[in-house]
């Protein structure tokens, strides 16, 4: 009986909950949505809901400047935000540079991502990884740039960058940590999201979005824009969470409730993507995925690694057909 009960939990949990016979038990707002709802709804290109629990408000009170005025953008300029996830940003956006804050493990993993980044780049571009500045002569859009943690070394490898966000408080700690350093100050920074670029008909060599996917609002779509920000022959570049058991032991359980690398409920379980699922919605969004690699931490140096193992954490450059 216990074990059958802690079995029904954890399938819960996990959102594989068969049919239950009684629709009123368990209430909705405890199960995560279902694998097969989640197929459906990545496969059919269906907006995903802003939320699965019914008791978060509908609108939370953070339209009030934090993040990207939609007076003046289109409906379909705004159809990636999903404003729970950008209440939680806007939230800690004081923070972006601290260390050993809240985004301690995206500084922690930086010189990993760059890593794939610089290679796949420097190989589909053809250009010297080894040099100085080896990412010179690429213009680079960093969709989600967040603080800047990401588009200021890009830049100081010779990238053209512009770093794009929908929390206005993220942009405006981004400019002015950029402005610090002359080799940064050049980035351009705007509040706003890759639906509106493509609206003004902007395109750049390479399109990257770091850990950005599991907090929008429909990523069929985003991948669609990312996709058309990007030329012909581009690159995109994607990193986000797989959508596994490990996943959910580590990036949530250990990394939220046990050891406090992040604030509880920054990541939704069911709003993680496999890479298979990440390949094909790029496939259907005109980019192929060329090349994927795992990012494992050790926590004996404390340090990540690139690796061939992607059941939690993920990156994939792809090109544009
Ligand atoms: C986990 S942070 C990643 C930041 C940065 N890419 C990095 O990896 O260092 C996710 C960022 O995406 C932004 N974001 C979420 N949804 C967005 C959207 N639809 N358009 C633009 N930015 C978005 C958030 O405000 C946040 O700054």
């Amino acid at each position: 009986m216990a074990s059958k009960l802690l079995r029904n939990t954890i399938h819960r949990m996990l959102g594989l909950v068969p049919k239950n016979p009684n629709p009123n038990f368990p209430p909705k707002r405890l199960i995560a949505p279902t694998c097969e709802a989640l197929s459906a709804r990545l496969y059919s290109d269906v907006a995903r809901p802003v939320s699965i629990d019914p008791s978060l408000p509908e609108k939370p009170p953070i339209d009030n400047g934090t993040t990207v005025d939609r007076k003046n953008l289109n409906k379909g300029s705004t159809s990636s935000l999903n404003e729970a996830e950008l209440a939680k940003f806007a939230a800690i956006a004081e923070t972006w540079w601290d260390a050993e804050g809240p985004f301690k493990p995206l500084h922690v993993m930086n010189p990993t991502r760059l890593t794939f980044i610089r290679s796949t780049l420097c190989r589909h571009f053809r250009k010297n990884p080894y040099c100085a500045r080896p990412l010179e002569g690429l213009k680079i859009v960093d969709v989600g740039c967040g603080g800047g943690i990401l588009s200021e070394p890009l830049a100081r490898m010779g990238a053209t960058v512009t770093g794009v966000d929908a929390v206005e408080k993220n942009i405006k700690i981004a400019r002015l940590h950029a402005d610090l350093d002359p080799l940064t100050s050049a980035i351009e920074y705007r509040c706003t999201t890759a639906e509106k670029l493509v609206e003004e008909h902007k395109e750049f060599d390479a399109v990257i979005a770091l850990e950005v996917i599991e907090h929008v609002a429909d990523p069929a779509e985003f991948c669609k824009s990312l996709a058309a920000l990007t030329v012909s022959d581009g690159a995109t570049v994607i990193s986000t969470i797989n959508r596994s058991m490990r996943s959910y032991a580590t990036a949530i359980i250990a990394a939220e409730y046990l050891l406090h690398w992040l604030p509880k409920g920054t990541h939704q379980w069911s709003s993680f993507l496999t890479p298979e699922e990440l390949v094909l919605i790029l496939q259907r969004a005109s980019i192929t995925a060329q090349e994927m690699a795992g990012f494992v931490y050790n926590p004996l140096t404390g340090r990540w690694s690139l690796s061939d193992d992607i059941s939690v954490n993920f990156i994939a450059f792809g090109t544009k057909n």
